[in-house]
């Protein structure tokens, strides 16, 4: 079990290039290439176990995979194989909840599993979507947790109203109707990340949003195989902005990070706290691309209650920096962070309190006391990141974090930058 100890910081002003490439689209990248009959290029693929896993998966299912000077080319199948073995998604509740939807409709076996962590979220957002649509799915606690089973079926259109602003729910349900005889209908309360959407779209889907509803119609013809570059992951380099932010005089400069809207919303929550944000975008393709400059001053407390869904990653993060402001700062209508790779409102609450800072627990979010933090042994409680957010936390008293192999599920290049910034020592 790895433990990293992490000394108080003194100013730092960096341009940070190696901020690990984006982890949703990683994954769909992996998925969609499955899609097309000819060979999608990746470039810049998220090397970490996550999405590792991922590509293992399709490899399973019949994908050739060639790494050429860091380019993936994955060739599909021309028919999906039934793999012998059970599918390991890892820690990754993107992969198994989009594979969820992928498999329902392929022919043949698949069975998806994961770590214990992964173990304990619930699919039945998914398992009963599916099932009313034809898909033969089942697993532990009637189908809501892993090990789940897919018997692939021939699956039928929908008019689909999903209870909750989830990305995965959608993909997964996207990916369903891609092989039915009519168009579905996916509505989602608020607009959650977009990434499956455009790709999609780009790869010759007919999928448009129509009266507040996604519609999608059946590929008709063979799709456009991906040529892409994945963006450096927002959420990655939010741990940097938010460390620029709480060390006084500090500056970053996060390059080449996808800027998309719903992606940003924590640099935004971050800039109506009063730390200097500068967007520059470069590009504008399959998603806008670009530079993001962040740079201290003083921090003041902030209410969050609305688009949760386009910065629930990043909470975990953003409470480092409330915990810095001036006044009490709060998080409301966010209880989806109970059930992500750890119960991240308590876990966050557990470990601010340990340094010295008042922080109170509520259902769906919690209320956090700017204060001065001291230095405390910190658990990850095996969530990447909690373990990142709370290394974080220490640049402003010294810390240790135990159990941070985690952070190679998503962001294996962390430590290395931030030995950059100040002096950090893996024990
Ligand atoms: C993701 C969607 C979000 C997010 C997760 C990645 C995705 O989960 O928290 O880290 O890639 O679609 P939900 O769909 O559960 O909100």
């Amino acid at each position: 079990m790895s433990v990293l100890k992490v000394e108080k910081a003194k100013v730092f002003n960096e341009v940070i290039t190696d901020i690990s490439a984006d982890k949703s689209i990683s994954h769909r990248c992996a998925l969609f290439s499955l899609l097309s009959n000819k060979t999608s290029l990746i470039r810049n693929y998220l090397q970490a176990e996550d999405t590792l896993c991922t590509l293992s998966i399709i490899k399973s299912l019949g994908a050739k995979i060639e790494n050429e000077n860091g380019v993936l080319h994955i060739t599909p199948p021309i028919k999906i194989i039934e793999p012998p073995l059970v599918l390991d998604c890892g820690n990754s509740g993107t992969a198994m909840r989009l594979l969820m939807g992928f498999l329902s409709g392929a022919e043949g076996f698949f069975v998806l599993h994961g770590d214990k962590y992964l173990a304990s979220r619930p699919m039945k957002r998914l398992t009963l979507p599916l099932r009313k649509i034809g898909a033969n799915i089942d697993g532990r606690n009637d189908g809501n947790l892993s090990p789940i089973c897919i018997r692939g079926a021939k699956l039928k259109p929908f008019d689909y109203e999903s209870p909750i602003a989830s990305a995965q729910v959608k993909s997964a349900m996207i990916l369903s109707a891609l092989n039915s005889d009519a168009p579905s209908f996916f509505k989602e309360p608020e607009l959650s990340r977009d990434h499956t959407e455009r790709m999609l779209k780009g790869m010759g889907v007919d999928i448009e949003y129509e009266g507040g509803k996604i519609v999608i119609h059946p590929i008709e013809k063979p799709l456009h195989p991906l040529d892409i570059t994945v963006p450096a992951d927002p959420s990655s380099a939010f741990f940097f902005a938010v460390a620029a932010a709480v060390v006084p005089n500090s500056k970053v400069v996060l390059k080449d990070v996808l800027l998309n809207k719903t992606r940003i919303e924590a640099f935004k929550v971050l800039q109506r706290m009063g730390t200097r944000i500068e967007f520059m975008q470069k590009e504008d393709r399959y998603e806008s691309i670009g530079d993001i400059t962040v740079q201290y001053a003083p921090l003041k407390a902030v209410n969050v209650s609305e688009n949760i869904s386009w910065l629930i990653d990043e909470l975990p993060a953003l409470c480092i920096a409330f915990a810095c402001a001036s006044g009490v700062s709060s998080v409301r209508n966010a209880k989806e962070l109970r059930i992500k790779e750890s119960d991240r409102i308590s876990a966050v609450v557990k470990n601010l309190k340990l340094c010295g800072i008042n922080a109170d627990e509520l259902e769906d979010g919690y209320d956090i006391e700017g204060g001065t933090f001291k230095k405390a042994v910190f658990n990850s409680f095996g969530d990447h990141r909690i373990a990142m957010s709370f290394a974080i936390a220490s640049l402003l008293s010294g810390g240790v974090i135990e159990d941070t192999d985690c952070i190679n599920t998503s962001f294996p290049n962390f430590t290395n930058i931030l030995k950059k910034i100040t002096s950090v020592e893996n024990l």
